[in-house]
């Protein structure tokens, strides 16, 4: 009798079936059905739960609906269905716990950013993850859009010189911007405001480009623009408490749920159960955010960063600025040229809303404003020099497609550029937006080791430099392309 054979699967649960967890859960289904399967599904809500098992069921025709845990019954999930990965996409404050409990059982973690919010979680995750065999992914897709890639292989070949400085400005506009004064995002104690949920992203690309480890950060920021004070301010009228009891169609700040399929079934139809409002009025009471951040951070090499967030600008992008001993980069992203309706005035030009979880590209570019990105090399004594970059109009500027790849068929021995992002990667980009929201409560500079005693005594168990050596920074010198 032979054998029955191995079914070379790897097997993930899903803590967290909101919005997000669609990316990995479809990748799943389609694309890496061969070597991943979903085995069980985790969440506080039940519809949400039955949107992922019903989305298995079209995809894959699978009748047995999978087991289905409340986060009081994670442990037991974990012990029973014994995944080989779990895949945390809850909200950002109940990040720590997942990762902790399946750290300590030996079970792989892919967690999306921001690892979680504080540093005592940061100190928690950390611990588990050195004391455990499993292995940790922190999702910073960012690192795998190819412009954002092509600084990293332009600093690793040293055209520039040893960093001395950077300078990142990054834009949300009034469709995404405004997505994270409606819900959870609106409660600090939830995301950690956007110097955590968002700026993480960007703290992490500064540190994983200058391969250095922040110090110190020196942080301003307030609330300008949305929440009720402001609105009242500017003389902005009395406003529902949600947009579906709004008129959706000529209110630029308005979510229409209803309209949409996905963020019905999604949140609309499952309010009922736990009162998660998808639609709350970005000009309502309750935001304990900021929209305006400006950060002053230095790093170990003794090069600073100057950071600056908002998010209610007329377009989307980013503008880095990387100051070299030879030279300079400069790079221009715009993801999104404009947004119809007027910011600023509600009763704005009536338009077809638009979905902020739909990624960027949303609206064709019109006026002077292009979208697309442009990537500036200039060595001293020398005019500029535009690089070519492969810019892909898929979310968060092509970084998803191949961060999928690294995650379901993993590859980490031949990216040259160390794109995978381990816990430490996670948690010192947390570190740096808890500082500030530190620095911000006492409106003093704040040193990262005050909040995370011994950090960098701590062995690095992938040391950046190692990782990049070790898989072909050499072949980038030599040969100039990755
Ligand atoms: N990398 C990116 O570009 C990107 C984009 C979007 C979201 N995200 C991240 O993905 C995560 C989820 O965001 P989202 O937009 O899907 O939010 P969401 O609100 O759509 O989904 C969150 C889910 O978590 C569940 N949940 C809440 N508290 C829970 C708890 N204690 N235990 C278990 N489940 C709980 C909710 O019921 C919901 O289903 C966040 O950490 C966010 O930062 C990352």
């Amino acid at each position: 009798m032979s054998a029955a054979p191995v079914d070379p699967r790897r097997r993930y649960a899903f803590v967290g079936t909101g919005h997000r967890a669609e990316l990995y859960f479809d990748a799943i289904l389609h694309g890496y059905a061969d070597v991943a399967e979903p085995v069980a599904l985790c969440d506080t809500n039940a519809t949400r739960m039955t949107y992922y098992q019903r989305l298995r069921q079209r995809v894959s025709g699978a009748s047995k609906p999978l087991p289905a845990f409340r986060p009081g019954d994670y442990e037991d999930m974990l012990a029973t269905v014994r995944p080989d990965a779990v895949v945390v996409t809850t909200i950002d404050a109940s990040h720590a716990d997942y990762v902790v409990a399946a750290l300590d059982r030996g079970i792989d973690v892919i967690v999306e950013k921001p690892l979680t919010v504080d540093a005592p979680s940061c100190r928690r995750i950390a611990a588990a993850a050195r004391r455990s065999s499993a292995r940790l992914v922190v999702t910073f897709n960012y690192r795998y859009s190819p412009r954002n890639a092509s600084v990293k292989e332009l600093l690793l070949r040293g055209e520039i010189g040893e960093i001395t400085s950077v300078h990142f400005e990054w834009l949300l506009d009034t469709v995404h911007g405004a997505d994270y004064f409606r819900r959870w995002h609106r409660e600090k104690a939830n995301s950690g405001g956007l110097f955590v949920h968002k700026a993480t992203h960007h703290f992490d690309l500064v540190n994983w480009w200058l391969a250095d480890t922040p110090t110190t950060v020196y942080a301003h920021g307030s609330l300008r623009f949305y929440g009720a004070e402001n609105a009242n301010r500017r003389g902005i009228g009395r406003r529902p408490e949600r947009s579906h009891d709004a008129d959706t169609a000529n209110d630029p700040f308005a979510l229409d749920l209803a309209g949409s399929p996905r963020l019905r079934a999604l949140y609309l139809d499952a309010e009922r159960e736990d009162g998660y409002l998808r639609d709350r009025d970005v000009f309502s009471q309750g935001i304990t955010i900021e929209d305006n951040m400006a950060a002053l951070v230095r790093y170990d090499s003794g090069a600073s960063l100057t950071y600056s967030l908002n998010a209610h600008a007329p377009w989307e992008g980013y503008r880095v600025g990387i100051n070299g001993t030879e030279g300079r980069l400069e790079l221009d992203v715009c993801e999104r040229a404009s947004v119809a309706g007027r910011a600023g005035d509600i009763v704005g030009t009536p338009r077809p809303a638009l979905d902020p979880t739909a990624g960027s590209a949303g609206e064709p570019a019109t006026g002077s404003r292009r979208e697309g990105s442009r990537l500036l090399l200039q060595r001293h004594w020398q005019p500029a020099t535009e690089i070519d970059v492969a810019d892909e109009a898929s979310a968060h500027g092509g970084g998803d497609p191949r961060l999928l790849d690294d995650l379901f068929r993993p590859g980490r021995d031949a990216d040259p550029l160390g794109r995978a992002a381990g816990y430490r990667d996670g948690v010192l980009s947390v570190l740096v937006g808890a500082s500030a929201n530190e620095s911000l409560a006492r409106a003093s500079p704040v040193a990262i080791d005050e909040l995370y005693p011994g950090l960098r005594a701590e062995p690095d168990p992938e040391p950046h430099e190692d990782r990049i050596r070790a898989t072909g920074a050499a072949r980038l010198t030599n040969e100039g392309s990755a």
